[in-house]
């Protein structure tokens, strides 16, 4: 009896101790990693508990967090491309999926193929096919995506709308009646930043205007950019840019959301790293500190965009960089960076218990919503459209001509390829 009982304690023991979760083994890498990135300041604590896993991980590699202050990457990539032409590439960058890195560094051929990586990390089944698409072209994949975020949204603060009487427009018409009166009150009704963030807003409210359908026909090149569709997008922007904010060229995107956290504007268009800066900076509570909607006439559309890193060719500590990629692409690296970030997993068998009510709502649209692609993040147009379009936005934010921006967009898109 006894001898039955001991052998059943060593069975159960062994059991245990197959079973026990291994401890994840401390890999023998040396030397540096150079991460090049945009997400400095505010946006660096989602960064920095990816890094701590790294170094977790890889204990003898010295982390270099190479940042370049600069909301949606301006700064950044005008930085990268100097490096890259002078053959000083970083071990691995920042990039958006979709055109952004496809029609740059791939279309150049400075990137390594992952495809090998994708297979051994079992990341063909844990994206979207979707997903691996846009990051993929027929000679390879380019890219570890790391995010979704979601461009289309609205967000404001409950109790000062309910100070001010106001409930969220859900569409531009509600957004313009409700406008003069929140002016007349000394508060602005719109808060916009510097020069991408007007590209930003444009982006949503052309995809209010002119529908999801027409949005990816633009991009197709199956609907002209000087369409009567798009000229009437223009002049609904103009219409919603009468309510911003003057000061708006010298903000940054943080500062505009401050106008929002502290009652000197209503509302602010912007993507939902908001959110994190909101939850992760400003310690608010998604739901009762701030709130939220798609963007006026959106709502059932999710407009998205991806960071990603890649491996560029002749990456100075290539062993290094690679670690970090699995690092990205891992569930735990996703499901650590994410909650912190404002945007959700890109794999599909994220933990959402970690995330709060906002990024779980939006994992929910992510799923059930039609989904399109932004410009301003790389998605649906190639650098050369995207650029030009931050020129001709300069323009119109000037003489406020919306057949002079349909114009030069049309001129632009030929330009372009699209
Ligand atoms: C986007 C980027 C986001 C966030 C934002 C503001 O382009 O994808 O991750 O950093 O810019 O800088």
């Amino acid at each position: 009896m006894k001898k039955a009982f001991a052998k059943m304690l060593i069975v159960f023991a062994a059991a245990l101790l197959i079973g026990a979760p291994q401890a994840a083994q401390a890999s023998d890498l040396k030397g540096e990693l150079e991460i090049f990135s945009w997400w400095a300041g505010d946006e660096g604590p989602a960064l920095d508990a990816l890094i701590e896993i790294y170094k977790k991980e890889n204990p003898g590699v010295k982390v270099i967090n190479a940042t370049v202050t600069g909301g949606s990457g301006v700064n950044a990539q005008a930085v990268l491309k100097t490096r890259m032409l002078g053959g000083e590439p970083p071990d691995s960058f920042q990039v958006h999926a979709g055109q952004e890195l496809i029609g740059t560094w791939v279309k150049a051929d400075r990137m390594e193929d992952l495809t090998p990586l994708f297979k051994e990390q079992g990341w063909l089944d844990a994206f979207p096919e979707g997903l691996i698409k846009l990051i993929g072209t027929d000679k390879g994949i380019w890219s570890v995506p790391v995010n979704v975020h979601r461009s289309n949204v609205m967000w404001y603060i409950p109790a000062n709308l309910k100070k001010w009487g106001v409930q969220a427009p859900k569409t531009w018409d509600d957004f313009l009646a409700i406008a003069p009166k929140l002016k007349a009150e000394g508060v602005v009704p719109l808060a916009l930043a510097q020069n991408w963030t007007a590209n930003h807003l444009w982006e949503s409210v052309a995809l209010a205007s002119m529908g999801a359908d027409n949005w990816d026909a633009l991009w197709a090149g199956k609907l002209s950019f000087d369409s009567p569709e798009v000229v009437k997008a223009w002049e609904l922007y103009g219409k919603v840019l009468q309510y911003t904010n003057s000061d708006a060229s010298s903000l940054s995107w943080q500062q505009a959301t401050d106008m929002v956290v502290d009652g000197r504007a209503a509302f602010n268009i912007m993507g939902d790293w908001a959110a994190g800066y909101m939850s992760t900076t400003k310690k608010l509570a998604p739901g009762e500190g701030y709130g939220w909607l798609a963007s006026p006439g959106t709502e059932g559309t999710f407009m998205f965009l991806a960071d990603s890193f890649g491996l560029p060719k002749g990456s100075p500590h290539r062993d290094n960089a690679v670690a970090w990629l699995k690092v990205l692409g891992s569930q735990e690296g996703s499901d650590a960076f994410n909650p912190l970030k404002g945007s959700i997993s890109a794999r599909k068998d994220s933990d959402l218990s970690k995330y709060n009510a906002y990024s779980q709502s939006a994992a929910k649209d992510w799923n059930s919503n039609r989904v399109v692609g932004s410009l301003v993040h790389g998605v649906a147009a190639n650098d050369t459209f995207k650029n030009g379009f931050a020129s001709i936005m300069e323009m119109f934010l000037k003489a406020k001509n919306p057949q002079a921006a349909a114009k030069a967009c049309a001129q632009l898109a030929k330009k372009a390829g699209i």
